[in-house]
């Protein structure tokens, strides 16, 4: 078998984000200039209804959607919220089987995350270990490093003082930041870095990663036999 997704359904994501939406481009663009065949966007949500991403979509023509959510809340582990229930029949009725949380600022609860299983990704601005637990990351010099999670991921990593830091794409799980990594790379934190300087650098990394993440999930054996991170990345 040679892995690759050879069914003539394209894999249909919904990208959920907040704000600016590059990632969202990013995807776009690949889509658009044929580097991500088999693929397509069939939603864009956002909870925000400001949020630059919606516009991205809107101004490619892609079914787009402000959901209110709120304030952002810890989530219940026994049953979804009404948001979620809210989402999950946006998601039924434009046919997701794929979803990317790409700049989304809203906890996904358990309940709702079990119905996806392995279909709901995320791209976080630091370094994750293999596995997305552990609070320690050993760099490719061999340093270790805090694991950086939650908000100002970015931030946590200039303050600590280190000098690298990076992005990194992982399988999404009731645990925030803490799933099995698809990809991950490395960015150095130069001297004179400021939070929006280095997140620029890390967001140009994040813009490449999301379409090789995208691109290795598309091959539909990674989805339904539950890959582990090292299988996943040897193709
Ligand atoms: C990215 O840096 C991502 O890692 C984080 O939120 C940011 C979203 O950026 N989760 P954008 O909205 O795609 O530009």
């Amino acid at each position: 078998m040679s892995g690759i997704n050879m069914s003539e359904t394209p894999l249909r994501l919904a990208v959920l984000l907040s704000g600016n939406g590059s990632n969202l481009q990013a995807l776009i663009d690949a889509i658009e200039s044929k580097q991500l065949p088999g693929v397509e966007i069939a939603l864009v949500v956002s909870n925000n209804p400001n949020a630059y991403g919606l516009q991205r979509a809107l101004k490619h023509a892609l079914p787009a959607i402000y959901l209110p959510w709120g304030q952002a809340n810890v989530p219940q582990k026994t049953e979804m919220s009404e948001n979620e229930t809210r989402l999950t029949s946006l998601l039924r009725l434009f046919q997701v089987d794929f979803i990317v949380l790409a700049g989304w600022m809203r906890i996904l609860s358990a309940p709702f995350l079990e119905q996806f299983p392995r279909r709901v990704i995320n791209l976080h601005p630091a370094l994750l270990p293999n596995d997305g637990t552990g609070s320690t990351y050993t760099t490719k010099d061999g340093t270790e490093i805090p694991v950086f999670r939650g908000l100002r991921a970015v931030r946590q990593a200039l303050d600590a003082g280190i000098k690298v830091t990076g992005s990194t794409i992982h399988y999404v799980t009731p645990e925030v930041d803490a799933g099995p990594v698809i990809c991950r790379e490395e960015v150095a934190i130069e001297q004179g870095d400021t939070e929006e300087s280095l997140h620029e650098r890390v967001k140009v990394v994040e813009h490449r990663l999301i379409v090789e993440a995208v691109r290795k999930l598309n091959r539909r054996d990674a989805i339904t036999e539950h890959l582990p991170y090292d299988k996943i990345t040897e193709h």
